[in-house]
């Protein structure tokens, strides 16, 4: 696997210097946790060769490095979807500019449809495991017998304590659950849903499973957090759009920020 992602770090470093050990993949709506880094540099994809810029509402398309909470991080604001048309591929250079940086971590956000009447629109959800039912993988065409990736731990038990931990001293309520990677751009329906629900699923969405992929590839710890923002298709009352994604993640945004400054001090402390 090789995309652009030293080149793109040597550019972001020469812009801003630092120690980064966490990046971050902003999902809909959690946009704006951006503007909560400090001593920031905001770099442009347009300007990082092999970054996606992401068509869509809601996703911004900057590279932010600076601190949070006094903690040296590089934060994806925006991501590319497979939908875009790009490949399932399509986050490997963010991903491989991350570990270029000197991260061994990322924290990888996104916003959820939920299978279970007791996660709400609302509700943070960690993800403790994926399916990936969608016959795509950014690994095809590697020729390594690295591409035989271990994914028995992929979202690492630790950091999913630690986080489970600072959700309760936070008084956070916050789910846990097994993520279904559907390609979108559509929805799912209400059969796709129940299927899902068959099949062991908590919740259901259109990205960041590939990127768990890269990310595990390139040996990075991996935590993710989805921000449910409805109930999957067919279980409310009302039709799924993209509007209610949005404005239920904002809404949810703020306790995610307390909880994620927190992680990131933590961390800090290893
Ligand atoms: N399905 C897929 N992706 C989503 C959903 C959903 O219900 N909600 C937010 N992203």
């Amino acid at each position: 696997m090789s995309g652009y992602g030293p080149e793109c770090a040597e550019l972001v470093r020469a812009a801003r210097p630092g120690n980064y050990r966490l990046g971050m993949v902003l999902g809909s709506g959690l946009g704006q946790l951006a503007d909560e880094i400090e001593d920031a540099v905001w770099v442009p994809y347009s300007k990082l060769s092999g970054f996606p810029v992401s068509s869509v509402s809601s996703h911004g398309s900057e590279l932010v490095a600076g601190t949070l909470a006094g903690v040296p991080v590089v934060v994806l604001s925006g991501r590319a979807h497979y939908y875009e048309g790009g490949g399932a591929d399509v986050m490997r250079t963010p991903v491989e500019t991350l570990k270029a940086l000197g991260c061994d971590t990322v924290l990888l956000t996104n916003a959820a449809g939920s299978l279970r009447e007791d996660f709400a629109p609302g509700t943070p959800m960690l993800i403790c495991d994926h399916i990936n039912w969608s016959g795509l993988n950014p690994l095809i065409g590697e020729e390594s017998d690295k591409r035989f990736l271990d994914m028995s731990a992929a979202y690492d038990p630790d950091l999913r304590a630690r986080l489970r931990a600072l959700a309760e001293e936070e008084k956070i309520p916050l789910g846990e659950g097994v993520y279904m990677w559907f390609s979108g751009p559509s929805f799912e329906t209400p059969a796709e849903i129940r299927m899902a629900k068959a099949l062991g699923a908590d919740a259901v969405g259109m990205s960041t499973v590939p990127e768990v992929i890269l990310a595990r590839y390139l040996g990075l710890r991996v935590a993710a957090i989805s921000t449910i923002t409805n109930y999957g298709a067919g279980m409310q009352a009302h039709g799924l759009s993209h509007d209610e994604t949005k404005s239920t993640a904002l809404k949810a945004v703020d306790a995610l920020k307390r909880l994620i400054r927190r992680f990131v001090k933590d961390l800090a402390n290893d």
